[in-house]
């Protein structure tokens, strides 16, 4: 296998012959000198090589273009510049691809918004390339800690017949003709579609995951999901990816203690497994990111109810846009004061009231919460939302008809209180949101390779 510029800087072999390959960020030629930036993908930093006008075809090196790919060798030797602490010495460089001045990263800097509009180019900036390498490192994390956990990873279906969070916000799945579908009383006839019933993308893979914790313990999910809300904020995406982990005779108190011990695990693996790349976001990004995501990792996560979380919004005398009042949902304004001003950390707030709520949630014995959990973070809002869940038969049926959602589709999910029924609660955790949190990138559309969004899907 090649060998990548992080392995052998990481080993410091000075003096050895050695062979990269990579693309051209720049190249700067000076005096029988030519310097070239050439980055593989593996580091922030990449490598810098150094052609003198004793290299073969030394003058065709120096016309080079930014974004070609390259396979140098030569012999990696100490560097003499500041901020480098070795450069490769060519013997050859080989162009395995040119590129000409079309290519459109010739400057240092582009704006995030720009680089938007080039999604198939921008993973070879240092910015998306920290960015992915993060996500990628993160994702195996996450796997790393529920393993360390023993909890079973369930391949949850990504197409589905339930609407689990009931907002109605499922892309719908259908082989029927769209201008010509099968009608009955006017109507699309869905039991000639092809799963002869209407189906979609799943919102959330919890229902199923509820029935897999019901057998195996502790499981987690973590996988694709759509949801069809056409909200354009940086926060919202239409296809993003959610961990949902879910827990057999647990309460809403082990929910939350098992979040805050996830959210730190990943803390401290960030700073520690991907460090280089999080010395760029402080650098580039968010001054102070380092520091910042330390003290989540060493920080007890306050714990506020959504009664007090309401009375302190009133008491704080700030002005909102949107209104706060009991039985209200908070709004991202609000609950960012709440993390950012009012606690100044990673806040859970609990038992929310029921008629905000999904179905699914335990019901409380005040009549009108339930037993619901949202961790909010500083800068993001909402990263996780959760819950314990009603597992008790009657309730749940009587909730699910007092807020008209039939039993009927539902009645496998019905089946599992009925048969070894258990307390058990969970959450969901915004894979997107959380590389939002740990790199500082305040745009959901730039910790994702191709974001969906309202009418963006083009690649
Ligand atoms: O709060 P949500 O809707 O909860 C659920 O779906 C539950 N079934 C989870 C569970 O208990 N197993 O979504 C969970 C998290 C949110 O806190 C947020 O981080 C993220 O998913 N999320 C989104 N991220 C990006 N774009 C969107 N449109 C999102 N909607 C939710
Ligand atoms: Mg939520």
């Amino acid at each position: 296998m090649r060998t990548r510029i992080k392995e052998i800087i990481e080993q410091g072999a000075v003096s050895a012959p050695c062979s990269f390959s990579g693309w051209v960020r720049s190249v700067r030629a000076s005096k029988g000198v030519c310097f070239i930036v050439l980055n593989d993908g593996s580091t922030v930093d990449g490598i810098q090589v150094v052609a003198e006008s004793t290299l073969p075809g030394f003058s065709s090196v120096c016309r080079i273009a930014t974004g070609a790919a390259l396979t140098v060798s030569g012999t990696l030797v100490a560097s003499p510049a500041a901020g480098q602490q070795w450069e490769l010495s060519a013997d050859t460089v080989e162009i395995i691809g040119a590129a000409d001045e079309q290519f459109p990263l010739q400057k240092k800097r582009h704006s995030f918004e720009f680089l938007r509009s080039i999604a198939h180019l921008r993973p070879r900036t240092n910015t998306f390339g920290a960015v992915f390498r993060l996500r990628s490192r993160i994702a195996q994390a996450i796997h790393r800690f529920f393993s360390e956990h023993n909890f079973l990873y369930v391949h949850t279906p990504i197409i589905t017949a339930s609407d689990c969070e009931g907002a109605g916000e499922l892309f719908r799945v259908s082989t029927l003709d769209a201008a010509h579908p099968p009608l009955l009383q006017g109507h699309p006839d869905f039991s000639q579609d092809f799963f002869a019933q209407k189906a979609g993308l799943t919102v959330s893979g919890q229902l199923e995951g509820e029935l897999f914790a019901l057998a195996f313990g502790d499981i987690y999910t973590f996988g694709p999901t759509f949801r069809a809300e056409n909200s354009n904020t940086p926060r919202h995406a239409a296809e993003f990816w959610m961990i949902e982990p879910e827990m057999a005779f647990a309460s809403l108190a082990d929910d939350a203690d098992l979040a805050e011990m996830f959210i730190k695990y990943l803390c401290t693996f960030a700073l520690a497994e991907c460090a280089a790349d999080m010395e760029f976001f402080d650098r580039h990004i968010e001054n102070g990111l380092i520091e910042r995501i330390g003290r989540v990792a060493e920080a007890d996560f306050v714990r506020m109810d959504y009664g007090e979380a309401i009375e302190r919004l009133q008491r704080s005398g700030a002005s909102f846009a949107y209104p706060v009042e009991w039985g209200l949902d908070l709004q991202t304004e609000h609950e960012r004061y709440i993390t950012e001003q009012i606690v100044g950390g990673p806040t859970f707030v609990l038992n929310y009231p029921k008629d905000i709520k999904a179905f699914y949630m335990r019901q409380n014995d005040d009549g009108r919460t339930v037993a619901a959990m949202d961790l909010l973070v500083p800068k993001v809002g909402e990263i996780i939302g959760g819950s314990q869940r009603e597992e008790r038969l009657d309730r749940l049926e009587q909730r699910m008809a007092e807020m008209g959602i039939a039993g009927e589709p539902l009645w496998w999910y019905l089946d599992s209180r009925r048969w070894g029924s258990c307390p058990h609660a969970g959450f969901g955790l915004g894979f997107e949101r959380l590389v939002m949190y740990l790199s500082g990138m305040e745009n959901i559309r730039d910790v994702i390779p191709f974001p969906r969004t309202p009418r963006h899907c083009d690649f």
